[in-house]
Order: structure tokens, then sequence, then C-alpha cells
């Protein structure tokens, strides 16, 4: 292992499941009690506004009541004490990555924290209640503040540094992700053809289980900080 390694970890929902938010894609996830198509396009949010709304309102509004779990705790340990770059690119919305503390991250599907206008495009901060009657701060628009998530249909944030950082990287750690949604789904094959090696750790095989070179199958909260303890005692080459 170069001492300067560096390290891209991608995040999905199951990072957070410890902490009481709910995934997507398990038994009792989001989207076997809500229809994606009805909550998460820019057709849902153009034919239903104030559905949305409500939908990424109860959302955010969980925020203040969960907490980051050891396994985001972890991830800020190998931020710190790692001597090469560390970055999370997560596919999570809610801020428990920045509540432990971790500083390098890109959420490539936004984040319940802040709105975008769709008139103008401006991103702000964004607490409380979003409504069909919001007005842009920017702008003044009336009616056109969503939350700034990337829906399906929609291009993730920046993909440009994402894929240079995973053609850069020497480890590619994947963390609670079902490997359904692409581009994501496809980042362990971009930094593996650029000699990465790639590890998941997620609760159970993941659909892209087989592109990885190692996969530690359990709880991300048990897993990752002792997958961290080897990375930084230097016990686990790569
Ligand atoms: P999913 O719900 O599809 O997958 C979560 C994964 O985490 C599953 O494979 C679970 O087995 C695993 N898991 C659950 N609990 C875990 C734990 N304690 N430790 C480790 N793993 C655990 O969520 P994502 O893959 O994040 O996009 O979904 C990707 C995207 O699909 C989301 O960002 C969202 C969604 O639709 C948008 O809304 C745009």
């Amino acid at each position: 292992m170069a001492v300067t390694s560096n390290i891209v970890i991608l995040t999905g929902a199951g990072i957070s499941a410890e902490s009481g938010v709910n995934t997507f894609r398990d038994r009792n996830g989001i989207w076997s009690r809500v229809r994606l198509e009805d909550v998460a396009t820019p057709e849902a949010f153009a034919a239903h506004p104030g559905r949305v709304q409500k939908f990424y309102n109860q959302r955010r509004a969980q925020l203040p009541s969960v907490k980051p779990n050891p396994a985001h705790h972890a991830l800020v340990r190998l931020e710190q004490s790692h001597a090469g770059s560390v970055t999370i690119v997560t596919q999570n919305v809610d801020d428990l990555h920045e509540r432990a503390g971790s500083q390098n991250i890109i959420h490539m599907h936004g984040e319940l924290n802040r709105s975008l206008c769709a008139a103008c495009g401006a991103s702000a901060p964004h607490r409380g209640d979003l409504s069909i009657d919001s007005e842009c701060a920017s702008c003044g628009a009336i009616g056109r503040l969503r939350p700034d998530i990337v829906w399906f249909g929609e291009m993730p944030y920046q993909m440009d540094r994402i894929y240079d950082l995973l053609r850069d990287c020497d480890l590619f750690l994947s963390v609670g992700t079902s490997g359904n949604v692409y581009p994501a789904a496809q980042f362990v094959q971009e930094a593996d053809r650029h000699g990465a090696h790639t590890v998941e750790i997620n609760l159970e095989p993941s659909l892209g289980v087989s592109d990885f070179a190692e996969a530690r199958h359990g709880k991300a909260g048990t897993l990752l900080p002792t997958f961290v303890d080897e990375v930084l005692s230097g016990q686990y080459r790569f």
C-alpha cells in the first residue's frame, strides 16, 4: 500500500439504517410503501407538487431525531488518520456523514437540507418544510422551490469529479448499497479498471457483488469500524 494511497467510499442507505433511517429496497423499505414514480421524478413533481413536498418534508423532519452510528464515525476516523485522501461519495440525502464530522463528502443524489429553485437554478441551505407556495430567496419566484434531490431521470451531481476520483483511487469501498441504481452501481467497475482494490461491506450480497475483489457481509456499524482499524493499523494491505 502506498503511504499516500487514495480511498473512495461509496455509501448508500444501509450505512444510515442503524441510525433509524429507512432504506429503500429492503422488505420494509421506502419503495415498498411509496411508488418512486409518485415522488421521485420530475414528472411527479410537475403533476403533484404538494405530494412530493410532503414526502420529502417528512423525511427532512426525521433528521434531527436520528444520530450518526459507529459506521459514520469510523469513516471520520479514517479521514482524520489516513495519510492519503479519503472521499465519501454518498447516495444518501441525509446529513449523518456531516454530523459525524466527515469533511470530504460528495452528495451525488443531493441533500434534504437544501432547496433548488426550478426557475433560477439556485441551490440553498433549507431547514423546515417546503411548500407549493415557498419563495426563492434568489429570484423571488413563488412555487418553484423543490428539494435539492436528484430524481430518477436527472443527472447525479459532480460526476466528472467522481470519475476522476475513481480513476485515481487505490481502494474503493462500497458500504450499504444494493447496487440497483446507476451510475453509482458501476463505480466499482471503473475503479477496478484503473487498478483499485475493491471491497463491499453490506448486510447481504449486493447485485454487483461479483465485481468486487472482496466482500464482507453483515451490519456496517460492526464491520466498518473493524475494517477501518485494519486499514489504519497497516494490517490491511491493498
Ligand atoms: P437500497 O435500499 O437500495 O439498499 C440498501 C442496502 O443496504 C441493501 O442492500 C441492504 O441489505 C443494506 N443494508 C441494510 N441495513 C444495513 C446495515 N445495517 N449495514 C449494512 N448494510 C445494510 O439503498 P441504496 O442502494 O442507497 O435514490 O439506494 C440507491 C438509491 O436508490 C438511493 O440513493 C435513492 C434510491 O431510490 C434516489 O432517491 C434518487
